[in-house]
């Protein structure tokens, strides 16, 4: 169970932000050919798979498709049973966990594959080789996680709204969680905390107009994934203590902290990054990295 503490002031399930995951997601799948990089064979019957931090389930709704016919058990964690489905199929199973804390004793040992994507920057200051290693405890010996974060190099190709909306995500992962450089890291700290065969990627997410010829769902989707973040992100700058719960920054953050922007300017993004969107599109930047126990 989550901590009261950590517990949201408000319920977090509107549908824009499950929308916003779901958009995001497409746009990752497209962006990766592949679900998981870690070289496991996922057409072997019977594995215990883990999503951590798993919103609605629709990554480990997507794998099961993908690995079909073979059929393995599927276990999803969140800060929040408020996203799980209510009546999920019987091999994918839900429950709270909250990253920071140990996972359940009889979990120890027993998975073949753990994911978790997006999710980090809620670790706020725990050291993330303390939290990474905690996840990976539930590993089997020869089990493999993968881990995907953002990175946030200036794309100079990309135009000014995204530009700037990802400047807002660099200062958020600094501000609120691990810092920057957390995604880069990974690989570094799969390692450190004593897996073998650590390795990553880089991986380019194409968002919007640069998807052009999939389905209109999933070029707005991919658009809405990020406007989405914006005014939630908004009323911390303002002051606002707050749930973030968008796509990007789900966390608890205390508002009113110093920060480097125009409010002036940033009232205006969610509209300009729509707009820039729609017209020319760009890319995200994500760091995937994946080891073996
Ligand atoms: C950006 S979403 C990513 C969801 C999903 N992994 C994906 O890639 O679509 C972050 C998820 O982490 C969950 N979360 C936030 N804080 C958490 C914590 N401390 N422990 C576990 N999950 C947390 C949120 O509820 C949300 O579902």
């Amino acid at each position: 169970m989550a901590n009261e503490s950590n517990k949201p002031h408000d319920k977090p399930t509107d549908s824009r932000y499950i929308a916003a995951l779901e958009g995001l997601h497409d746009a990752f799948f497209l962006a990766m050919g592949k679900p998981i990089y870690a070289p496991i064979d996922l057409f072997q019957p019977g594995l215990r798979i883990l999503d951590s931090g798993c919103n609605n389930g629709r990554w480990m709704n997507d794998l099961a498709l993908t690995c079909a016919p073979a059929a393995h058990q599927y276990y999803g964690t969140d800060l929040l049973d408020v996203f799980f489905p209510p009546n999920p199929p019987e091999n994918l199973h839900y429950s709270e966990q909250d990253i920071r804390n140990p996972w359940p004793a009889e979990w120890q040992g027993t998975f073949d594959f753990v994911h978790q994507r997006t999710v980090l920057v809620n670790a706020r200051k725990k050291p993330i080789k303390d939290v990474l290693s905690q996840l990976t405890e539930v590993l089997k010996p020869g089990g493999w996680v993968q881990v995907m974060e953002g990175d946030f190099p200036p794309i100079l190709e990309n135009g000014p709204a995204l530009r700037e909306f990802l400047d807002l995500g660099a200062w958020f992962f600094d501000v609120a969680g691990p810092g920057r450089e957390m995604g880069p890291n990974l690989k570094a700290t799969l390692m450190d905390i004593g897996l073998h065969n650590s390795k990553d990627e880089t991986v380019y997410v194409a968002v919007g107009a640069k998807l052009n010829g999939q389905p209109s769902n999933v070029v707005n989707g991919s658009i809405e994934g990020l406007c989405a973040a914006i005014p939630g992100s908004l009323d911390i700058i303002r002051g606002k203590e707050t749930l973030q719960h968008t796509s990007l920054f789900d966390t608890y953050i205390g508002g009113g902290m110093e920060h480097p922007f125009s409010l002036d300017k940033l009232e205006t993004l969610e509209d300009r990054l729509r707009t820039e969107l729609l017209n020319t599109g760009g890319h995200l930047r994500y760091r995937v990295a994946w080891a073996q126990k």
